[in-house]
């Protein structure tokens, strides 16, 4: 295929994937009160439809961080630019994330998150990108096993671009993404359907 890029994950398989995840977490914590955390920017799509999908009281709360370059040269290391004001102590804490890739900045905040000792802490993962796996780390709850490409929509970016889009795509001409970040523009203004 000669496109930029192509379908990966139609709007309504995630749809139906999100709601199937919040029907299981919905058995798995019936009786408490999940805090939901996720991460700016990423996650902000899927939270949002998770947390619909999921038929209990629950907290939705949002971290901000800025990465020290690649995830493999800094170790995941992340700089916290926003932090939530809640007491996570003796709570169960879902950790949200839009992808795990290498797995290093979900290891960094979960470690992050474990030291505030929570009564449990899970992951959430819309995208299991497994195949990329450093940090050993397997989320409880995955989405779809995403495969090694770089993909785009659902609230993930291209820098800073295509968090809009309603679909998930996998990017098959990334240089030419890279040579122009506005080659896909068209799909937002006539979004593939699903
Ligand atoms: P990790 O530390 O390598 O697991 O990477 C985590 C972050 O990298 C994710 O939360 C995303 O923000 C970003 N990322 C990894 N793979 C992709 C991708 O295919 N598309 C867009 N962002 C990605
Ligand atoms: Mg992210």
């Amino acid at each position: 295929m000669t496109e930029v890029a192509s379908v990966l994950y139609g709007r309504e398989d995630i749809r139906r994937r999100v709601e199937a995840l919040g029907r299981t977490i919905t058995g798995d914590y019936v009786g408490r009160e999940p805090v939901l955390v996720t991460v700016l920017r990423g996650g902000v799509m899927f939270l949002a439809d998770l947390a619909r999908a999921i038929d209990l009281p629950l907290e939705t709360h949002f971290m901000a961080i800025s990465r020290y370059g690649q995830a493999e040269e800094s170790q995941g290391r992340v700089q916290i630019l926003l932090d939530m004001d809640t007491d996570l102590a003796g709570r169960d804490v879902i950790f949200v994330e839009d992808i795990v890739d290498t797995g290093l900045t979900s290891r960094y905040l979960l470690r992050v998150l474990r030291a505030r000792t929570p009564a449990s802490l899970e992951v959430c993962t819309l995208l299991d990108k497994s195949a990329r796996r450093i940090a050993p780390l397997a989320p409880r709850y995955v989405g779809f096993d995403c495969p090694d490409r770089f993909v785009i929509g659902y609230g993930l970016d291209f820098a800073e671009r295509y968090r809009n889009l309603p679909d998930i795509l996998q990017v098959n001409d990334l240089a030419a993404l890279r040579a122009d970040p506005h080659v896909l523009t068209p799909l937002l203004l006539a979004p593939a359907a699903a």
